[in-house]
């Protein structure tokens, strides 16, 4: 019971990654305040995650919203107390048809992916930062992708964005970490996506040093360590997580 008398602020908790770290932390007998745009899937994955005995409350609305986002850390100040854990985990691509050429990317979009990738997870950190830094307790997880390392063709927008976030997080870092708050990223590669074609994953499992797409269990736990006492002396950090995509293979 790892997580015992902690709360856990999660974004984008109705599926995926935001979700399995939201297991691993009620697991743990963390307390949860989940966030989604999709109440539907967020009250059937509260549902499920209340089998564990967590309490859990639910903040239904975008990220990129930032009276929602002031709204959510309000409600669930009220509801939990304090928040002890947050985990920045919203993302992904924001308009309709986001995956092209960077010179025929209109600057509208690229400003939508940075709203959802970087500015969302800056304002939840103006947002719990103050009280963490009074209370001397906080830990922060914030989620990247190996496309912010490698680049992505067709995906300037998203892989700038993420990028930005790297810089975010090394230097809050750096402000906090003194008053008892770390703040890492997690740089995911190749878990599963519903919209993922075969050949992609095919591709990305090949670049992988495991040969297959990495599970949601996975993600989760190893974000739940960063979120944990046991990652005490690490901050500032981007944490791969990615079955070793970021270390190509060199002899084929
Ligand atoms: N899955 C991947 O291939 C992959 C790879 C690298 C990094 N990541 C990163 O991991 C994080 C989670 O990815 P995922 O694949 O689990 O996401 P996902 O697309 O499955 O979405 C997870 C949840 O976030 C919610 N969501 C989307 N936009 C939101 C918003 N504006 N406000 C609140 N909730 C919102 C969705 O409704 C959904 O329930 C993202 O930051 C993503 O960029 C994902």
């Amino acid at each position: 019971m790892r997580f015992e008398g902690k709360t856990a602020l999660i974004t984008g908790a109705g599926r995926g990654i935001g979700l399995a770290v939201a297991h691993e932390l009620a697991r743990g007998g963390a307390d949860l305040a989940l966030n989604d745009l999709d109440g539907e899937r967020l009250k059937a994955s509260a549902a499920a995650l209340r089998e564990h005995g967590a309490k859990v409350s639910m903040h239904v609305g975008s990220v990129t919203d930032e009276g929602v986002a002031d709204r959510m850390v309000s409600e669930a100040v009220a509801e939990h107390r304090k928040i002890d854990l947050l985990v920045n985990n919203a993302g992904g691509g924001p308009v309709a048809t986001p995956w092209q050429a960077f010179s025929k990317t209109p600057t509208s979009d690229l400003r939508a992916f940075f709203e959802l990738n970087f500015f969302s997870q800056a304002t939840l950190l103006h947002l719990v930062l103050p009280d963490m830094v009074d209370r001397g307790y906080g830990k922060i997880v914030c989620v990247s992708s190996i496309s912010a390392i490698l680049g992505q063709e067709n995906g300037a927008p998203y892989a700038a964005a993420k990028a930005a976030l790297h810089g975010l997080v090394s230097s809050v870092s750096k402000e906090v970490a003194r008053h008892g708050v770390t703040i890492n990223a997690v740089v995911l590669g190749n878990p599963p996506h519903p919209s993922r074609t075969p050949d992609r994953q095919d591709y990305l499992n090949h670049l992988s040093h495991f040969d297959r797409v990495g599970r949601f269990e996975e993600f989760g736990k190893a974000i739940a360590f960063l979120l944990s006492d046991d990652s005490s002396y690490i901050s500032g950090a981007a944490v791969p997580i990615d079955g070793g995509i970021l270390a190509p293979r060199l002899n084929e």
